[in-house]
């Protein structure tokens, strides 16, 4: 079995009991047992290396989860667990299973990690110093709202993480969107030890104390500043949020997982996973996507879920906009003018904002990309 790849392989909505996925970079089968066991193997024949599955996401014939896979060249057949079922041209007597790769879960996520590391990991005390118990945000309290599985990201995965990764962005770039919500002058920052193979970061950013009145003129009617209006005017007044109401954003960053980032909005109402991937082997440096998912907690009631589902993606879709234009225009320019290319040094020296130790574990990690 291969160690802890750190890959993000998906979550207890999007890969249901008795159902295998095929991951959106194609490297992976995910497979979950009527009970809820979890494995994952690679996506490639033990025969001779082909594919075996090709279209991303569940796999399913005729309706139904598929009970089987057939390789293409030779016929091989292996269970969705990967059991090798049947080699009709095995003559050697190595009839191999497909290649397990270590998966474990947390919070309802399924991470490429060793169960025993990620029980060690940083990630059981995910946002402690914030006083919030990590379980707080585990799927099972949140609905799936909707999947966007292939976002293009025309840049370097690389800038996709320094941007997201450096709080500075956040006044700097999304002045109509983030910033006007939120106050970007006090960020507050969870970082664990960079030693360990697993650890995270937490960037959190608190609501401004007086939102300004909504413009039905104003370009921003169906953004952020309006979704938190339509929660302060809706929300029944006993209502509980899951976290403090004042923590506007959480954006956490599990390293260890490339481009994985969970994003954590408006008290805890909202989450968004957002993985970025490379999409296209033969182009390593751009070719990229992001996979988007929504999710939206189980307490907000019935009658407001809709509203509130389409407020969260378009707001989520004004800053995400705003962060892909950024890097595409930076990205150009700075290779056109420099003449350099993006890459780990680079990274290393652009960040400026945060602490000493956020820095560095930055730099830590960067190494990792
Ligand atoms: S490569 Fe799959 S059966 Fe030969
Ligand atoms: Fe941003």
């Amino acid at each position: 079995m291969e160690g802890s790849l750190g890959a993000y392989f998906g979550n207890i909505h999007t890969v249901p009991f008795e159902n295998t996925l095929l991951t959106p970079d194609s490297r992976y089968l995910v497979h979950r047992s009527i009970n809820g066991g979890i494995c994952a193997n690679l996506n490639y024949c033990t025969h001779g290396g082909y594919p075996l599955a090709s279209e991303a996401g569940l796999l399913i014939k005729n309706g139904k989860p598929v009970k089987s896979l057939v390789c293409d060249m030779h016929h091989w057949v292996f269970a969705p667990d990967g059991k090798n079922l049947a080699s009709l041209n095995c003559h050697s007597g190595h009839c191999k299973d497909l290649q397990r790769v270590s998966v474990a879960e947390w919070n309802g996520l399924f991470l490429g990690f060793n169960p025993n590391d990620l029980s060690k990991s940083s990630l059981c005390e995910f946002a402690s110093s914030f006083n919030i118990d990590y379980q707080t945000f585990d799927l099972t309290n949140y609905l799936h709202i909707h999947t966007l599985p292939d976002d293009e990201v025309k840049y370097p995965l690389i800038l996709f993480l320094i941007n997201f990764r450096d709080l500075l962005h956040v006044g700097v770039i999304h002045p109509k969107t983030f910033a006007e919500v939120a106050d970007c002058s006090k960020p507050e920052w969870e970082i664990s030890d960079p030693n360990k193979e697993i650890a995270h970061c937490i960037q959190l950013v608190r609501r401004k104390n007086n939102l300004k009145p909504l413009n039905q003129c104003d370009e921003n009617k169906h953004g952020w500043l309006s979704l938190l209006h339509f929660l302060d005017e809706n929300l029944p007044a006993d209502f509980e949020y899951p976290i403090d109401k004042d923590i506007f954003a959480l954006w956490a960053d599990v390293c260890g997982v490339n481009g994985l980032m969970l994003e954590i909005y408006c008290g805890g109402l909202f989450q968004v996973i957002s993985h970025v991937y490379n999409k296209d082997p033969l182009n390593k440096l751009t070719g990229n996507a992001n996979q988007v998912e929504f999710f939206i907690h189980k307490s907000i009631p019935d009658s407001m879920r809709e509203r509130l589902s389409y407020l969260l993606q378009t707001a989520y879709w004004q800053s995400a906009n705003e962060d892909s234009g950024f890097c595409e225009r930076f990205y150009e320019n700075h290779t056109r003018f420099s003449g350099q290319s993006i890459d780990k040094k680079f990274a290393s020296t652009t960040h400026e904002t945060g602490e000493e130790p956020y820095h560095n574990w930055v730099r830590k990690f960067m190494r990792r990309v």
